[in-house]
C-alpha cells in the first residue's frame, strides 16, 4: 500500500509519493518489497494514486527482472488503508493475503521467521506487534495476564499497553467480506483496525510479538525519515551488505539466476549499488 498524501512530510511529500523518497541508497519501497519476497510472496500488487502510478511502473516494471510479479491498482479516493481490500478484491481472488504498508521498514530480529510462521495459519488473522515508547501514534494492541489479545485501538490518547501494531498484517481470504462490512471512521477512513477488531471479536487474531533484536523503522516524519536513512547507512557500512535490495533477495532465493543478476548490475555499473551486486558473484560481499 503507497497511497496517502504524507501529510506530516509536506512539502517533501507534496509531489513525490512518500515510498518514493530515498532511504540512504533506495527508494523507500524497496525494503516492503524485499520482505514480501523473503517470505516468498511473490505475487504483489501495488495500490498507489493515480498521480503517482506512471513512477511506480517505471521503477518496479513487471517484477519478473526481481523473479516476482507486480501489478498495480489506484487507489481513487484517499479512504483508508482497508480500502486495499476492495480495490484489491480480483487480485487475492480466493487466496489469502499479506499487506504491507510501504513505509513500515523492518530489519533482523525475528520478523522473517514471524511472518513465514503466519504463512503457514490457513484461517484468521495474524498482526505483529512491537514495543514502543509513544503508541499513541499508532494501533494499538493489548494483553490479559495470559497473553491473549483482548482489545485494539487506533490511535487512542491513552493507550492499555507499549504495544504498536506494525503495518505488516496476514489475512484469510475472509478479509474481503469484512472489509466490505466497514462503515468509515470519524475521520472518514476505512480502519485497519476495524478489520483486526472484527477478527478479534471472532477470536481469530493471531500476534506475532517482534522481539528486540528487531529494527522497526517508520519513515513518517522529516526525523524519523532521517533517522531510518541514518540507520540503513550504518548498519550498511558497517556490515558491508544492502538492507532492502531485490536484486540481492532475488538472487539468494533463486527467483532469478546469475545472468539475471548481472543484467541487473549492469543497470548501475557505475555506482556503489551496481558494483555491490557484481561483488556478489564474485562471492567477496559479506551476507
Ligand atoms: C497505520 C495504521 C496503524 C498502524 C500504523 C503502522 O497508521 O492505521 O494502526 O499502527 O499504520 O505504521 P498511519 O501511519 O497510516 O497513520
Amino acid at each position: 500500500m503507497t497511497a496517502g498524501a504524507g501529510t506530516r512530510l509536506w512539502p517533501l511529500t507534496h509531489s513525490v509519493n512518500k515510498q518514493m523518497l530515498p532511504i540512504y541508497d533506495k527508494p523507500m519501497i524497496y525494503y516492503p518489497l524485499t520482505q514480501l519476497m523473503k517470505a516468498d510472496v511473490r505475487d504483489i500488487l501495488i495500490i498507489t494514486s493515480a498521480y503517482d502510478l506512471e513512477v511506480y511502473q517505471t521503477l518496479l516494471q513487471d517484477g519478473s527482472q526481481w523473479g516476482i510479479n507486480i501489478s498495480f491498482a489506484v487507489q481513487e479516493k484517499l479512504c483508508g488503508i482497508a480500502d486495499a481490500f476492495l480495490i484489491g478484491e480480483q487480485f487475492i481472488g480466493r487466496d489469502n493475503v499479506v499487506l504491507l504498508l510501504g513505509d513500515n521498514i523492518f530489519h533482523g530480529g525475528n520478523v522473517d521467521d514471524s511472518l513465514k510462521n503466519a504463512l503457514n495459519n490457513t484461517s484468521g488473522a495474524t498482526v505483529f506487534a512491537y514495543p514502543v515508547e509513544d503508541p499513541s501514534q499508532y494501533g494499538v494492541i493489548a494483553f490479559n495476564e495470559s497473553g491473549k489479545p483482548v482489545s485494539i485501538e487506533e490511535k487512542p490518547q491513552c493507550p492499555k499497553s507499549q504495544y504498536a501494531v506494525t503495518g505488516l498484517y496476514y489475512y484469510d481470504n475472509y478479509v474481503i467480506d469484512i472489509a466490505k462490512s466497514l462503515k468509515p471512521s470519524a475521520r472518514g477512513e476505512l480502519e485497519i483496525t476495524d478489520v483486526n477488531r472484527a477478527y478479534l471479536h471472532k477470536k481469530n487474531l493471531e500476534v506475532e510479538i517482534l522481539n528486540e533484536n528487531t529494527t522497526w523503522l517508520d519513515a513518517g516524519t522529516s526525523a524519523s525519515l532521517l533517522a531510518a536513512a541514518n540507520f540503513i547507512h550504518t548498519t550498511e557500512t558497517k556490515l558491508g551488505i544492502k538492507i532492502g535490495c531485490p536484486e540481492e533477495t532475488a538472487w539468494r532465493l533463486g527467483f532469478i539466476n546469475d545472468e539475471a543478476l548481472i543484467v541487473a548490475a549492469n543497470r548501475y555499473a557505475k555506482n556503489h549499488y551496481g558494483q555491490y551486486l557484481l561483488k556478489l558473484l564474485a562471492g567477496s560481499a559479506t551476507c
